[in-house]
């Protein structure tokens, strides 16, 4: 799949705004969101431990501080309840 990420970075500003500050307004169901691609972009354990290895590096490189740990540990439950959620759902149907 191709990402439109003209369209989907202000997403994720907002969603992380939304996450670390209570100012994005992101007021959609992101698990939702991803169940859409299942079929096909792979979302299972691995990738999302790829994903988080990613955005914790990035996160390293560009800040540091109390923020900056709390978005660690977000991020990481995150990529952790992500997968987890989107496997039950795929057993549901
Ligand atoms: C390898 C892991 C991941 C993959 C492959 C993935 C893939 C995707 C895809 C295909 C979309 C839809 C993009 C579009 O509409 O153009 C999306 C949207 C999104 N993703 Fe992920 N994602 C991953 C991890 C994560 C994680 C860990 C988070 C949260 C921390 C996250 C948060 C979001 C949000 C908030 C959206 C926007 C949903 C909306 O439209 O409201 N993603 N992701």
């Amino acid at each position: 799949m191709k990402i439109d990420w003209p369209s989907h970075l202000p997403v994720m500003v907002q969603f992380w705004r939304t996450i670390m500050f209570g100012d994005g307004g992101y007021q959609r169901n992101p698990l939702m969101a991803h169940m859409k691609w299942t079929s096909e972009v792979r979302m299972d354990e691995q990738k999302f431990q790829h994903w988080l290895d990613l955005f914790h590096s990035t996160i390293d490189e560009l800040f540091s501080g109390p923020n900056a740990d709390l978005m660690k540990m977000r991020s990481a439950n995150m990529a952790t309840m992500l997968p987890r959620r989107i496997k039950e759902f795929q057993n549901l149907s």
